[in-house]
């Protein structure tokens, strides 16, 4: 298992470009099983994840390979409709193949994901939408048997929570469906524009992604189309975070800074210098950081949970203290242990965290719990005094290209052994 080697102290200088957003990725290559031909992903990210999502694909029938920062998937001859429990292991967000694969045969045996790092992830919102569909669903022996006897049909459905993933799914299984369904408190993510502009591409009818309500026209048919992948605005923060951090300045290009409204808030709170172009995000930090009196994650348009572990590390370092309620997944916090290991001056109690001055952080042996635990590590052994070294970094690799690589660019002294 490779660790990553951090000596802390640099301060990350210079211009970097953000990759496509994970979030948006997987989504959108599900959605390629939908059509019926070649599509291509530009911008796609070179993640674990994203690997995990290509050999599905191929496990299921679809031709699919890597060309750059380019993706192609052949879904003209899908052959099972089946996803074997060690594929679906491989990848937590693999649920959302659910609705992609019924929207294509008519029917999908998975296994129930597992829990993930965040805590239990259930689907209740997924299996309760995709009945109201038509889908007769089973779950026995770990396995969803799906099916659709009577093909599947538009409903009028409202979410109890604007959960991302099951907005996903009901798109992914409703384009190809029979009348026209109504996505009541939908999620209202970036990425979730970014697949319906996929499926508009390829000739699906949707109206009102973005907004808490979704109208999708069933068709018969769908074609092909090239798209490219919205950038990763959890990574552009990380960026950002690590940054302010070291007191340093970066310029993150190719980013929608109107995506990250409220992260750049933080940042500007807390005392560092931003400024923002149609596709880039300048920050500067060359003072203490101020703490941030209350940040609560919420559904977009509010804070993302995502951005919460590297952004509550380098408000650790601030001068003054910060209250952060995480109100989005349950155990959010594994990480927080790893860092008081480095210093950090954080109690929790449930899904809160009072986040103390920590004044400075030193290096430590950690291990990354998960994938945004493990990149908030890497945020503060760049911020730290020695060296850190953390393991268990294929948590980080699931949802960020060359992590080291990127960071080297920036200043830091830290390598992959
Ligand atoms: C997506 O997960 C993202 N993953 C997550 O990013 C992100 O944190 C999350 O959305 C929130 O923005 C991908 O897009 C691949 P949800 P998802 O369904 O779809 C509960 C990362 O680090 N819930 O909006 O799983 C659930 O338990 C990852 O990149 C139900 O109760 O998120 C959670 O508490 C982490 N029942 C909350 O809703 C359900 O059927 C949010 O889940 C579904 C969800």
């Amino acid at each position: 298992m490779s660790n990553l080697l951090i000596n802390g102290g640099n301060k990350i200088v210079g211009s970097i470009t953000a990759h496509g957003a994970k979030n948006s990725a997987l989504p959108l290559l599900a959605a390629t099983l939908l059509c019926g031909g070649q599509s291509v992903l530009h911008n796609c990210p070179d993640l674990s994840d994203v690997d995990a999502a290509m050999k599905i694909l191929s496990y299921l029938g679809a031709r699919c390979k890597r060309e750059g920062s380019s993706v192609i998937v052949d879904s003209s001859n899908i052959q099972k409709n089946e996803i074997p429990d060690e594929l679906m292991r491989e990848m937590r967000s693999s649920i959302v193949f659910l609705g992609a694969i019924i929207g294509r045969t008519g029917g999908a045996v998975v296994s129930s994901p597992g829990g993930c790092e965040l805590g239990p992830r259930p689907i209740d919102l997924h299996i309760s939408s995709l009945k109201q569909m038509g889908v007769v669903i089973t779950e026995d022996y770990g396995y969803l048997r799906c099916e659709a006897p009577f093909g599947l049909k538009g409903a009028d459905i409202t979410l109890q929570f604007p959960s991302v993933g099951a907005t996903e799914n009901i798109i992914l299984a409703s384009v190809l469906a029979k009348g026209e369904t109504i996505i009541r408190n939908a999620a209202k993510e970036p990425e979730i524009i970014d697949l319906a502009d996929f499926l508009i591409g390829c000739g699906a009818k949707i109206r009102g992604a973005g907004n808490d309500t979704i109208h999708i026209n069933g068709v018969n048919w769908l074609g092909t189309t090239e798209h490219y992948v919205i950038p990763d605005r959890i990574e552009a923060a990380t960026f950002l975070a690590a940054a302010a951090a070291t007191k340093g300045k970066i310029e993150v290009k190719g980013v929608r800074p109107e995506h990250m409204r409220s992260i750049l808030s933080v940042f500007k709170e807390s005392g560092c210098q931003v400024t923002c172009k149609k596709d880039s995000i300048y920050l500067e930090n060359n003072h203490e950081l101020r703490g941030v009196p209350m940040i609560k994650t919420l559904v977009y348009p509010g804070f993302p949970t995502d951005a919460g572990p590297p952004i509550l590390t380098m408000l650790a370092l601030a001068k003054t203290p910060t209250l952060f309620i995480e109100n989005i997944f349950e155990n959010r916090f594994r990480y927080i242990d790893e860092l008081k290991r480095l210093g950090a001056k954080i109690r929790t109690h449930g899904n809160v965290a009072l986040i103390d001055s920590a004044q400075k952080f030193t290096g430590a042996n950690t291990s990354a719990t998960d994938l945004r635990g493990g990149a908030a590590l890497v945020v503060a052994a760049l911020a730290a005094e020695g060296q850190t070294k953390i393991d268990n970094i294929y948590h980080i690799d699931r949802g960020y290209e060359k992590i080291e690589r990127c960071f080297e660019i920036l200043g830091a002294d830290i390598k992959r052994i």
